[in-house]
């Protein structure tokens, strides 16, 4: 079969070097991809946003199925484009991806089918949210923009004077606008885990837990990015791991569905491990990035049965998938001053030298060629995934066929996985 994989970051790069595993599979191509997807595929010249561009690949090219990765061209409707022009496409449609591209929906459809969260307040202006802060007393509280922000529409506030601040700011960094509300939060804490679940609306199948890094500084201080690295499993006890999946992912499923707004896809949940019990921090309607990294670095089975099967309903009728148990870790390393401005064009020098293979990996993000030069083009440059007995193993790994690679400007996290390796939530 044919398959298109729709994005072109790390996370694309690592879906497609898993789908060209595939013996089920004949041809991968990436729209618009990377130097790394163009090593394990074909790079098609379309961007991820060029809906109309995109069905009209599949549909001339007979593709067999289609894999999004960025959560954009989900929520402008791609499921259901593709869907109306016969192809399959793996994903939730527009009004499922909702989830995600509106912070204000995912809380009050948490709310109404008490799926665990933090209180919260919806302001639909920012004169009215101001007004909130001024008559309640002064503390910790979260300021979400209610529409897609890239990770930037979210700001964590120690107190009111912050939180005045932050409404502004997290407004303008909304693409498009939204729909104008802010969200704010009652400040939770405790560590916090991704578990993103395979779903077709009635079947769930989760995949491992995860814990992100999402400041750019070591501790977890500085601004937060896309992400700076994950650990793959985390260590929950039995209880947690079982609350998450019948207080949070099956209700949500549930609720999706009583909304008719039938979930098919990735949902990916961010938690919070409260003393209470886990609390959802938001809900994402695809993989993670850099989760899918590691993750699909520990999956020993063919991935493709479970896409398909998702994407066709159908997926009580395939096994769930095989996991290394080793850990695996993920570090990303990024240009000089993101998630601030940066430099573009950069040369990039030594990747050739990491010995990668089935236990470590090399993943494509912001990279280009130019000429035969290997050159920076994002934030996020690139990652490495390492696999590991245990976390340290795995740490030294990745961090080792790190310290080969060099370019101006280049910085990563030293601390991914340590709190993993001392702690337990
Ligand atoms: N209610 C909350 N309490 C404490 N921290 C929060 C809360 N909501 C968000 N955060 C922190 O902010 C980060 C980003 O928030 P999130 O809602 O996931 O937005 P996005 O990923 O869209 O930027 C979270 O990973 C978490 O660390
Ligand atoms: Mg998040």
């Amino acid at each position: 079969m044919k398959v298109l994989v729709v994005g072109q970051g790390g996370r694309e790069h690592a879906l497609a070097w898993k789908i060209h595993q595939s013996p089920l599979v004949d041809r991968v191509f990436v729209a618009p991809g990377n130097p790394g997807t163009a090593a394990v595929g074909e790079n098609v010249d379309c961007a991820a946003t060029d809906l109309q561009g995109l069905v009209s690949f599949a549909v001339d090219n007979e593709i067999d199925l289609t894999v999004v990765g960025p959560e954009a061209p989900l929520c402008e409707g791609i499921v259901d484009l593709f869907r109306e022009r016969g192809r399959l496409c793996l994903g939730p449609d527009k009004d499922a991806a909702e989830i995600e591209g509106s912070k204000r929906f995912a809380r009050e459809l948490c709310e109404k089918h008490r799926i665990p969260g933090p209180s919260f307040w919806v302001f639909e202006s920012p004169a009215m949210a101001r007004s909130f802060l001024e008559n309640r007393p002064d503390g910790p509280i979260v300021v979400k923009a209610s529409g897609l922000a890239a990770g930037k529409g979210v700001v964590v506030c120690k107190d009111n004077e912050e939180a005045r601040k932050a409404v502004t700011h997290c407004l303008e960094q909304v693409q498009g606008g939204g729909d104008g509300s802010i969200v704010f939060e009652e400040f939770l804490e405790g560590p916090e885990v991704s578990l993103i679940t395979l779903t077709d609306g009635e079947t769930i199948v989760p995949l491992e837990p995860a814990r992100d890094h999402k400041p750019v500084g070591e501790g977890d201080t500085g601004p937060n990015t896309g992400g700076m690295g994950v650990v793959t499993p985390v260590t929950l006890m039995p209880r947690v791991s079982q609350q998450m999946e019948t207080q949070i992912v099956l209700p949500t499923v549930h609720a999706m569905n009583r909304e008719k707004r039938r979930f098919r896809g990735f949902l990916y949940a961010g938690l919070m491990l409260t003393q209470q019990g886990p609390r959802v921090i938001e809900f994402n309607c695809r993989l993670g990035d850099p989760e899918t990294q590691p993750l699909l670095l520990r999956m020993k089975s063919d991935i493709v049965p479970l896409l398909v099967a998702t994407a066709e309903g159908k997926l009580n009728t395939v096994d769930a998938p095989e996991w290394d148990p080793r850990v695996a870790v993920c570090v990303v390393a990024c240009s000089g001053g993101y998630p601030g401005s940066y430099k573009k064009g950069v040369p990039i020098f030594g990747l050739d030298r990491i010995d990668a293979g089935p236990d470590l990996q090399v993943f494509h993000a912001g990279t280009r060629l130019a000429g035969r030069d290997l050159v920076t083009s994002g934030g996020r440059v690139f990652s490495v995934t390492a696999l590991g007995a245990d976390i340290n193993t795995a740490r030294q790994r990745a961090y080792d066929a790190l310290e080969k690679v060099e370019f101006e400007g280049m910085h990563y996290r030293k601390d991914i996985g340590i709190t993993a390796a001392t702690s337990r939530a």
